[in-house]
C-alpha cells in the first residue's frame, strides 16, 4: 500500500530528472511534423475545396490548367501553392511580376538542375540536363552557326519531308506527327551528329525513342513509393532499358568518333558532335565515347519531341484554320523570290506572318501549364516580403498568363496574325523594342513557353529555323485539312501539367498545283 502510494511521490520527486528526456523525445516526434507543414502555411492553397490530398493530386493529373487559372485569378500579384504528382512538396506558383527579381538569384539559391533532378528522377533516369557542356556548346557554337548552316539544314528539311510524305495526288490521310518525328530527328541530326549518321535507322531510333523511354522510366519511378526507390528503382525494367540505350548509342558512335579523332584539323566536320568533342577537350573533361553518347542522347531529349510537338500543333492549326494557308503561302513565295529562292536565315527572318502563326501556336498550345520550374536551395524573401522556404519547387503559371485578357486581346481566340499585327503597330509607332519582343524566339513575362532568364531554352533559335523550314516547305507543296466530320481543331492530350497534340490523328493532304 505504502509502496504504491509512494510511487507518485517518488516519480514526482524524480520527475525533474526524466522530464527533459520526455520533452526532448516529444519534441523529436512532434516538432518536425509541425515545422514540416509550417514553412508553407502562410501560402494560400488552390483546390482546397476538392477535399483530400489524393483528390487534389488527381485534379492536377486530370485538369491542371484550371487549377493554375483559378490560382492566377485569385492571387494575381502574389503566390499560391498547388499539390502535384511531380514533387514531394506542393509547388509554389509565383506571379510573373516577380520574374525580374527571381532571374537575378544565383543557381545556388534557385536551381534549374535541382528542379529537373527532382521532377525527372535523374538519380535513376541518369539524363544529363545539368551538364553545362550542352547549353554552352549551343550558345557559343550552334546558334552562331545557323546562318552558315542553313543551306544544308534546308536541304535536309526538304529531302526528308519529301522522302517521308506519300504522293498525296488526291486528299490522302497522313499521320503527320509520325512523319514530323522522323523529319525533325533528321534535320536536328544534321547539325547534332552530321550527315553520315543523321539518316541512319540506329540514330533515328535512339533520337526518337530515348525520350519516350525516359518518360516511361520516370513514370515507373513515380509509381514506386519513395522509400523503396534507393533499393529497387535501378532494377525497374524501364530504367534498365535506358542503360541498354546508352550502350547502343555508344556502339554506333564509336567508329564515327574514332574516325574524327584521326582527321586533320582542317577537315573537321562542322557539327555539334565535333564542337562537343572540342569543348570537352578544352575543359579537360571526360572525352570518352560513352560521355559523348550520353550528351547526344541528352540533346535529343531536349530537342526532338519539343520541336516535333510544336510543329505538329502548327499543322493541326493550319488544318483547323485553313484561311491562313494562302496568306502564309503568299508571304513565303514573295520572300523567297527576294532571296534567290533560298530559305536562308535572313529569308526565314523576313517571314513575319509565319513567325506570328508559330508564336500564336506556342501561346495557344504550350507544352506545359507551368514554366520557370526551379528548386529553392536556400530560403529567400520576395520583394513583397513573402518567405519562400528551402526545398520547394517554384513555378510561373505560363498558360494562365497566356490566356489572361489583360495581357492578350481575346485570349481564347486563335489568331494566327496576332503577333504580326502587334509588331506592325509597334513599328508604326516607332517602338522598335516592342516589335522585337513579339517574335517566336522572344522570351518575356508574357511569353514563357521557352522559360525565362539564364536557363531559358538555348535551342529555341534552332527550333524556330527548323519548324519554319518544315512548315514553309509543306505549305508550298500541299493543301491540308482536318478529316471529314472532325469537330474543330483536334484536342490536345493534357495530363499532369503537360499538353501534347494527339499523336493518333491524321490530316488530309493534297499536292498543291501552282
Ligand atoms: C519548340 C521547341 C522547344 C521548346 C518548347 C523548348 C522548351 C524549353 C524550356 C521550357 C526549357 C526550360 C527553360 C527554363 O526553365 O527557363 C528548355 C531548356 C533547354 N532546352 Fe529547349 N525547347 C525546345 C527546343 C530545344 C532544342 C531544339 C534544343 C537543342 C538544340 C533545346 C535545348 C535545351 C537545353 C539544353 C535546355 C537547358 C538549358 C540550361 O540548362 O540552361 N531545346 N527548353
Ligand atoms: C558533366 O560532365 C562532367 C565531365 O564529363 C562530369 O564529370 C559531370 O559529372 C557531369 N555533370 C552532370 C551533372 O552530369
Ligand atoms: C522505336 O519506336 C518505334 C516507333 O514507335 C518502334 O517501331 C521501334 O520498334 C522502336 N525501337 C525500339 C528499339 O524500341
Ligand atoms: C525574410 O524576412 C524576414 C522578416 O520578415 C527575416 O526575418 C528573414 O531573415 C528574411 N529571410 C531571408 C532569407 O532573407
Amino acid at each position: 500500500m505504502a509502496d504504491v502510494a509512494g510511487l507518485p511521490h517518488i516519480l514526482g520527486e524524480k520527475l525533474y530528472l526524466v522530464l527533459p528526456t520526455i520533452v526532448a523525445l516529444l519534441a523529436l516526434i512532434i516538432v518536425p511534423r509541425v515545422f514540416a507543414k509550417d514553412p508553407l502555411k502562410h501560402i494560400p492553397d488552390v483546390g482546397q475545396e476538392l477535399g483530400s490530398d489524393e483528390k487534389r493530386r488527381q485534379a492536377f493529373l486530370m485538369d491542371s490548367r484550371h487549377l493554375y487559372q483559378e490560382g492566377y485569378q485569385k492571387f494575381k500579384d502574389g503566390v499560391f501553392k498547388l499539390l502535384t504528382t511531380r514533387t514531394t512538396t506542393p509547388v509554389v506558383v509565383v506571379a510573373p511580376r516577380y520574374l525580374n527579381e527571381l532571374k537575378k538569384l544565383p543557381d545556388d539559391v534557385l536551381s534549374f538542375d535541382a528542379a529537373i533532378a527532382e521532377t525527372m528522377h535523374v538519380k535513376y533516369t541518369q539524363i544529363e540536363p545539368g551538364n553545362k557542356s550542352i547549353p554552352h556548346a549551343i550558345k557559343t557554337s550552334l546558334t552562331p552557326s545557323l546562318p552558315r548552316l542553313s543551306p544544308p539544314l534546308t536541304d535536309e528539311a526538304r529531302e526528308s519531308f519529301n522522302m517521308e510524305m506519300p504522293p498525296c495526288d488526291n486528299w490522302t490521310p497522313v499521320n503527320i506527327n509520325r512523319i514530323l518525328l522522323r523529319v525533325v530527328a533528321m534535320v536536328s541530326g544534321r547539325i547534332f551528329i552530321g550527315p553520315d549518321l543523321c539518316r541512319s535507322e540506329e540514330y533515328l531510333d535512339a533520337a526518337i525513342n530515348y525520350t519516350i523511354e525516359v518518360m516511361m522510366a520516370r513514370g515507373e519511378v513515380d509509381a514506386m513509393p519513395a522509400w523503396k526507390r534507393p533499393f529497387l528503382a535501378r532494377s525497374l525494367p524501364a530504367v534498365k532499358r535506358l542503360e541498354a540505350r546508352i550502350k547502343q548509342a555508344h556502339a554506333f558512335m564509336q567508329p564515327v568518333v574514332e574516325a574524327r579523332k584521326r582527321l586533320p584539323a582542317d577537315q573537321k566536320p562542322d557539327d555539334m558532335l565535333q564542337w562537343l568533342m572540342e569543348s570537352q577537350q578544352k575543359f579537360g573533361d571526360d572525352n570518352s565515347v560513352e560521355k559523348l553518347a550520353r550528351l547526344q542522347l541528352g540533346l535529343s531529349f531536349a530537342a526532338i519531341h519539343t520541336t516535333t510537338m510544336t510543329a505538329t500543333n502548327a499543322f493541326y492549326n493550319l488544318a483547323a484554320y485553313p484561311h491562313l494557308i494562302p496568306i502564309l503561302r503568299d508571304e513565303i513565295v514573295s520572300v523567297l523570290s527576294e532571296h534567290n529562292g533560298e530559305m536562308s536565315a535572313p529569308a526565314l527572318q523576313a517571314m513575319k506572318k509565319l513567325d506570328s502563326f508559330l508564336k500564336e501556336t506556342l501561346r495557344f498550345h504550350p507544352p506545359g501549364t507551368g514554366s520557370f520550374s526551379r528548386k529553392v536551395l536556400k530560403p529567400f524573401n520576395l520583394s513583397s516580403g513573402e518567405y519562400i522556404p528551402k526545398g520547394v519547387v517554384i513555378e510561373v503559371p505560363a498558360h494562365a498568363i497566356a490566356r489572361d485578357p489583360e495581357v492578350f486581346v481575346n485570349p481564347d481566340e486563335f489568331d494566327g496574325l496576332r503577333f504580326y499585327n502587334i509588331r506592325q503597330e509597334a513599328r508604326e509607332k516607332g517602338e522598335a523594342e516592342a516589335a522585337a519582343q513579339n517574335q517566336f524566339v522572344s522570351v518575356s513575362q508574357s511569353s514563357l513557353t521557352f522559360g525565362y532568364g539564364r536557363h531559358a531554352c538555348p535551342g529555341r533559335f534552332l527550333a524556330a529555323n527548323e519548324i519554319k523550314m518544315i512548315v514553309a516547305t509543306a505549305v508550298m507543296m500541299f493543301d491540308m485539312k482536318l478529316e471529314d466530320g472532325a469537330e474543330g481543331r483536334y484536342a490536345n492530350f493534357e495530363f499532369g501539367g503537360t499538353s501534347a497534340p494527339d499523336p493518333s490523328k491524321t490530316l488530309r493532304f493534297k499536292r498543291f498545283a501552282q
